[in-house]
């Protein structure tokens, strides 16, 4: 009997450690980031927020992104914390069967982001709809009246029309549907909310101003007015925009897939640019390959100007639920420029010696 007992509670470890990682260096309890370990929330399962974003609101920190919990379909969680290093599961904010029933069946999520609409007080959020292939690339809508949701499906497109000269039988139905709609972001800019994504089946990224409610495209939608492309035929994805003082900054990968490749950064004078491209920000050993990650996001340590969070994730493509989370200071230097650099660990602590 003793000998059952202890084969099963070995299987049991074996198994957890072999889903979840190795439990030793757990994070979710100390009061510091140790990236790309496993993350705990407060109930000590394994965050479950990839390709995600943190929204500061009232205090209070709201991390959404991708629940790729196994067996069940990827719907976008939220988390809370008041202190960016314990996370609390607020529960699944946007369920999966929360897509229209026209696409729900064949329609998985992806990147989601959230903004908060002080006009109507919503919380909006916007997501890559995606179908197998890769070939439906479109905008998901849903808004809530609280940042936990539930989050209420609005519509889904393809915000720009934009005749970019496609083939008829192009398979993204780029001439019959507009510009493909995959990696994304959102940013709050002076009142106005903006999506950036990735478009023309990855090639350039389209900068899209939104309507006042932050749910569709700002009409009557004008080049050059209320959209821009940019990075013209780069084949850059997972943008991460933010803002120093007046000037605007995106950080993005290239295309490969789960894979992951040099990040670049760019900056501009005004958000629809023209934007500029730098250089890949990262230093040191896996420079090359974003220290084995992919932008998400970047957000605003509250109370110290020109100090950043920089969200990557690192894909296990083959258990993307137990992809890890990359996240990294980033100061920006009197000169406008800054790098990022990898931190076996660090706190918040960290701002105040910069
Ligand atoms: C990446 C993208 C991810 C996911 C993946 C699928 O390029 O950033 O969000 O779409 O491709 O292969």
């Amino acid at each position: 009997m003793k000998a059952v007992c202890t084969v099963v509670v070995l299987a049991y470890i074996a198994l957890w450690s072999f889903v979840f990682g190795d439990p030793a260096w757990a994070q979710g309890e100390k009061d510091r980031f140790v990236p790309g370990e496993l993350w705990l929330d407060t109930d000590g399962r394994p965050i479950q927020a990839h390709g995600g974003a943190v929204l500061t609101r009232d205090g209070t920190y709201y991390w959404y992104g991708e629940d790729r919990t196994p067996g069940r379909q990827t719907g976008v969680s939220c988390y809370s914390s008041t202190d960016l290093y314990r996370w609390k599961h607020e529960g699944v904010a946007f369920p999966q069967e929360s897509l229209s029933s026209d696409i729900r069946d064949r329609t998985f999520i992806e990147r989601p982001k959230v903004v908060f609409n002080p006009k109507t007080g919503k919380y909006v959020m916007w997501m890559h709809l995606e179908q197998w292939g890769y070939h439906f690339a479109r905008a998901g809508v849903a808004q809530s009246d609280r940042p936990e949701g539930p989050f209420v499906f609005v519509h889904h497109m393809r915000p720009i029309q934009y005749d970019f000269g496609y083939k008829d039988d192009d398979p993204d139905r780029q001439k019959e549907f507009g510009g493909t709609y995959r990696d994304m972001n959102l940013f709050v800019d002076g009142g106005k909310a903006y999506a950036f994504y990735a478009s023309e089946h990855n090639a350039t990224m389209y900068i899209v101003r939104l309507n006042d409610e932050f749910t569709s495209p700002a009409s009557p939608i004008v080049q050059g007015q209320t959209w821009a492309r940019i990075l013209i035929g780069k084949y850059r994805e997972a943008p991460a925009p933010f803002k120093f003082q007046n000037r605007y900054y995106l950080i993005t990968s290239g295309c490969t897939g789960w894979q992951p490749n040099p990040a670049d950064y760019a900056v501009a004078d005004h958000i629809l640019g023209p934007w500029e491209s730098k250089d890949n920000p990262c230093v040191g050993p896996e420079a090359e390959t974003t220290f084995q990650t992919q932008s998400t996001c970047v957000f605003p340590v509250a109370g110290r100007p020109g100090c950043y969070i920089f969200m990557a994730d690192r894909w296990m493509p083959r258990r993307l639920h137990d992809s890890r989370y990359v996240w990294l200071p980033l100061v920006i230097q009197p000169d406008g420029t800054f790098t990022l650099m990898w931190l076996d660990q660090w706190d918040l602590s960290y701002f105040e010696r910069r």
